[in-house]
């Protein structure tokens, strides 16, 4: 049998720094655990738009398709903001989600206990946080027709986007977030704005409606997204899992990230449905950006990029517990005192580099053998 394959699209920005730090973890698995996995890499984004003009080539489309799972770095930078808005480094990445199909975007926040004094908010409001974030990736307002910037009729401009929502789009995100729910503490909290949009009043009663159907056992709350986002900071250990849609998700999960501390310790997982092997559609990618600011210097935090590959471990090979031991690797790593720039408080530090972070956590993960 052939080793699971894996496509490396390291991107922009702080993605190839960080991505390196990946190889090695991966390399780790294979050669301490027998855990093989066949890596290919290619472009995407800005770098993929300076060798063939376009955010993502069809090529790399097609490999994407036939991976057991992709792993993404970041895209974009200030180089290509001037671009044409469609061959932007970010359509690269909506088109791998588009084009999978890949309509659920698990973005969990977890508070390191290392890391819980290091948050804005007050280490009692943070401890042991651990929530799931279910945004839809596929649709809502980032795809919705008609779009565009239009003239007016009285010689100004209109620009248009639509939100727009179908019955089984919102029905398949919300069996994934019941269905992690379960597993996890039984409570799904669905957040729109069904007192605005009827999108929102849609939304409600879809997931309702999967709720008294199909997942009756699992507590289900609504909230609308803007109390959502005040209650993520004033009590967010009340949530279990979130449930919302592709805007709201984008900006609420970038709100969670901030509760554990920095942004660099996010992974995420985009699933989509199973494939003819069984496994699920998925690409893995940091919640963090490219970091052009950071860039080239050292100074990023590969763990979030880590940590998704942590989840692809758990989600599309079904190795649960190597994923553990990777997990826990980082925390002990955490705990030791180890620190990248972005980790380090008010108080300051010594910060270590984007690749002793990688090689502390590749020893951490060799002691624990
Ligand atoms: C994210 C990012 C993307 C999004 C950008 C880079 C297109 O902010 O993954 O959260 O808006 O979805
Ligand atoms: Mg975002």
């Amino acid at each position: 049998m052939s080793n699971p394959s894996l496509l490396i699209l390291p991107g922009d920005g702080i993605g190839p720094e960080v991505m390196a730090e990946v190889r090695k973890v991966i390399t780790w698995f294979g050669d301490a655990r027998g855990l093989k996995f066949d890596v290919e890499e290619d472009l995407v984004g800005g770098a993929a738009y300076d060798a063939h003009g376009t955010p993502l080539h069809d090529d790399t489309m097609a490999r994407a398709q036939a991976a057991d799972a992709v792993l993404l770095g970041a895209v974009g930078g200030p180089k290509y903001d001037a671009l044409d808005f469609s061959v932007k480094p970010e359509r690269g990445l909506l088109r791998l989600r588009k084009e999978m199909d890949l309509f659920a975007n698990l973005r969990p926040a977890q508070c390191f206990d290392a890391l819980a004094d290091f948050s804005s908010l007050k280490r009692d409001v943070v401890a042991g946080l651990d929530i799931m974030i279910v945004r839809e990736l596929t649709s809502g307002v980032y795809f919705g027709e008609p779009r565009g910037i239009f003239p007016d009729n009285e010689g100004g401009r209109v620009g248009i986007n639509t939100q727009r929502y179908t019955t089984e789009e919102i029905r398949r995100v919300a069996r994934a977030a019941f269905e992690l729910a379960r597993k996890r503490n039984n409570k799904l909290c669905s957040m729109e704005k069904a007192n605005v949009m009827e999108s929102g009043i849609l939304w409600r009663e879809e997931v309702q409606w999967v709720h008294d159907n199909e997942y009756s056992d699992v507590e289900l709350s609504h909230m609308y997204a803007d109390n959502g986002a005040m209650q993520l900071v004033r009590w967010p250990k009340q949530f279990d899992v979130i449930v919302t849609d592709n805007l709201f998700g984008d900006v609420l999960s970038d709100c969670a990230a901030m509760l554990t501390g920095s942004l660099g310790m996010l992974p995420s997982a985009s699933l989509g449905a199973p494939m003819a092997n069984g496994r699920p559609k998925a690409m893995y990618e940091p919640v963090h950006g490219s970091a052009p600011d950071i860039t080239g210097q050292g100074k990023a935090n590969p763990i979030a990029c880590i940590l998704s590959f942590a989840m692809a471990l758990r989600y599309s090979f079904d190795e649960g517990e190597a994923a553990t031991l990777l997990e826990g690797a980082v925390q002990k790593v955490l705990a030791g005192g180890a620190r990248t720039a972005d980790l380090l408080g008010p108080q300051g530090g010594t910060a270590i580099s984007t690749t002793e972070m990688g090689d502390a956590i590749v020893a951490a993960l060799a002691a624990s053998q």
